[in-house]
């Protein structure tokens, strides 16, 4: 019998999320994409197609409070099991809080961070009944520091961070595996969208953490930080005070930032 269960990326539409459903199905895994931009999902569902079998798509924005429920709704109208789920939509604002439009920032959060959450603890609950399979929540290597000029958004992957290790020890012996990614910096369209200019001395392709990532969920790690320079970097940051990590982080994010410095 065929397998009844599929993978469900958000935001599969572009970056990292599009490259995680290209590597899951190369891996021969069915497929539920969502995203607000529907061409962009029909072309990976097109391209995926052959190498997954079914690849469905869901339209749904995460800043509202009724994002998930579309897509749980879509998946109850199909009758679709989800045994991956992977949380990956999300943006940054980068910026002086204070300069930066409040209501923007709190989209970020609710995105980030509230429908995270809910996708996290609707889907964990239909695994632990079945005892088995994973949750794969994006965060990032700005998850162990507080930056300045993107304090929101790295105070929400601190928040994706800690969440899915505190549900990697509490579902260990349940079937269920809760994974944190956290990439440094990757070529994709989230600079453009939080206002920073991408550079820095290592940048890995989203292909690169895609592969990366499904390995280490296959192996049942509980934390990937992608590649060797962001490992050292986040390991030598918890050797040195805390503010003068901070104090570091700011003027790194000033020179980059496009968007508003206060
Ligand atoms: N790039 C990096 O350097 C980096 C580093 C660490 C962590 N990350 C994290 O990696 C994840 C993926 O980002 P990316 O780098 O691949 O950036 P990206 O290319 O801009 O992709 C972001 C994805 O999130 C989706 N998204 C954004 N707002 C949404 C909304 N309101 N509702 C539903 N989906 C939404 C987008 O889909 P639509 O536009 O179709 O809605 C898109 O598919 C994010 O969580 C990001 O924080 C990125």
């Amino acid at each position: 019998m065929a397998d009844p269960f599929y993978a469900l990326v958000t935001g599969a539409s572009s970056g990292i999320g599009a490259a995680l459903a290209r590597a899951l199905a190369r891996r021969g895994r069915r497929l539920v994409v969502t995203g607000r931009n529907l061409e962009r999902l029909e072309k990976l569902a097109a391209e995926t197609r052959p190498a997954a079998g079914d690849v469905r798509i869901v339209l749904a924005d995460l800043r509202a409070e009724t994002g998930p429920d579309q897509i749980e709704e879509y998946l109850a109208r199909e009758g679709l099991q989800v045994d991956l789920l992977v949380n990956n939509a999300g943006f940054g604002a980068g910026g002086d809080f204070a300069a930066l439009p409040i209501a923007r920032q709190l989209e970020m959060l609710d995105v980030n961070m509230r429908s995270l959450a809910e996708l996290t603890h609707r889907h964990l609950v239909r695994m632990r009944k079945r005892g088995a399979g994973a949750i794969l929540n994006v965060a990032s290597t700005a998850a162990f520091q507080a930056v300045p000029y993107m304090a929101a958004y790295a105070a929400s992957k601190a928040f994706v961070l800690h969440l899915s290790l505190g549900l990697w020890e509490e579902n260990r012996h349940t079937g269920v595996h809760v994974m944190a990614l956290c990439p440094g910096t990757t070529r994709t369209g989230f600079f453009a969208v939080s206002g920073i200019a991408m550079d820095g001395p290592y940048i890995e392709t989203p292909e690169q953490v895609a592969e990366a990532a499904l390995r280490a969920l296959a192996r049942r790690r509980p934390i990937l930080v992608c590649g060797w320079p962001n490992r050292a970097m986040v390991a030598l940051e918890r050797l040195l005070p805390r503010r003068w990590v901070v104090m570091a982080a700011a003027r790194y994010m000033r020179k980059r930032t496009t968007a508003a410095l206060g």
